[in-house]
């Protein structure tokens, strides 16, 4: 296949190699004798959590449906390494639906129904789909966000399910991670010569997600809907990480890359799924 690149131009795209129906199987039930261990709260929350995760994840087929429709615009290497993104992505969908319906008892026909009212909108981050550059270092930024965040997810949620899930909570943090890094590739390999844009543009991400308010269905910026479950200097960490990775700055501590995911607000014991549990934080 060409990707309109030379060869010694291409970049390395990295997937993990790894099957849905290994892990977690369409039928799957949590043993009775797992589920009585669980402690108080963490499945009620975990349902919760699903809930928003589940539809996020399936959001990225509209993003990549929204992008190629200006493929012309877009390197080969650009609309390969989205393809095996995507992949990726519906394989998420998929496995957070197996978890939503062994652990809340929510149909997938009620997901296919709850799935199809929504209505993405991407005038909100129109910014950020600008051109093949801004679209490199949001997913960037996305990715990043999506690692601690679901690294944290594993540690307060998913190990508590037995082994299929605590595996799709290590499947999901490893992918998110591989995404991350093959968009650091590309720009590093094909974007070079814009890569002094890099830290004004994170400020501006930065800004536009928190101005969001909201989630829009379009796959970027989803923790918009959920800022309370972040510590606040939450985003300034993750935009050293990603400088760092395009050798244009010094790598966070490892004490606040540990905060990311194991800080918790003042009076809580895990962090809030929910905006009026968050109340007073
Ligand atoms: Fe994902
Ligand atoms: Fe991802």
């Amino acid at each position: 296949m060409s990707l309109g690149l030379k060869s010694v131009d291409l970049p390395h795209f990295s997937q993990n190699n790894w099957t849905l129906d290994d892990v977690l199987p369409l039928d799957y039930a949590v043993p009775p004798q797992v589920l009585e261990q669980v402690p108080s709260g963490v499945h009620e929350n975990f349902c919760t959590l699903l809930s928003r995760d589940v539809y996020s994840e399936g959001d990225a087929q509209v993003l990549y449906d929204h992008i190629l429709a200006r493929q012309a615009e877009m390197s080969a290497a650009f609309v390969a390494m989205l393809k095996l993104w995507l992949e990726d992505e519906q394989k998420h969908y998929q496995a957070l639906r197996r978890t939503y319906r062994c652990i809340a008892g929510v149909s997938f026909a009620q997901m296919d129904r709850q799935f199809a009212h929504r209505q993405p909108d991407f005038k909100p981050i129109q910014r950020v789909l600008r051109d093949e550059f801004t679209l490199l270092v949001t997913l960037m930024f996305d990715e990043i966000g999506s690692v601690y965040s679901y690294r944290r997810d594993l540690q307060e949620y998913y190990q508590h399910f037995g082994g299929a899930i605590r595996r799709i909570g290590h499947h999901l943090v490893r992918d998110e991670g591989t995404h991350f890094g093959n968009a650091a590739e590309l720009l590093q390999t094909v974007h070079d010569h814009r890569l002094y844009e890099v830290p004004e543009l994170l400020r501006q991400i930065s800004q536009l997600e928190q101005s969001l308010g909201q989630y829009h269905c379009s796959f970027f910026l989803d923790h918009a809907q959920e800022q309370y479950r972040f510590p606040p200097e939450f985003n300034a960490t993750i935009i050293q990480i990603i400088l760092a990775r395009l050798n244009l700055g010094q790598r966070p501590s490892q004490k606040s890359l540990q905060r990311l995911w194991q800080w918790v607000p003042t009076g809580h014991r895990v962090v809030p799924v929910r905006m009026d549990q968050a109340a007073g934080v």
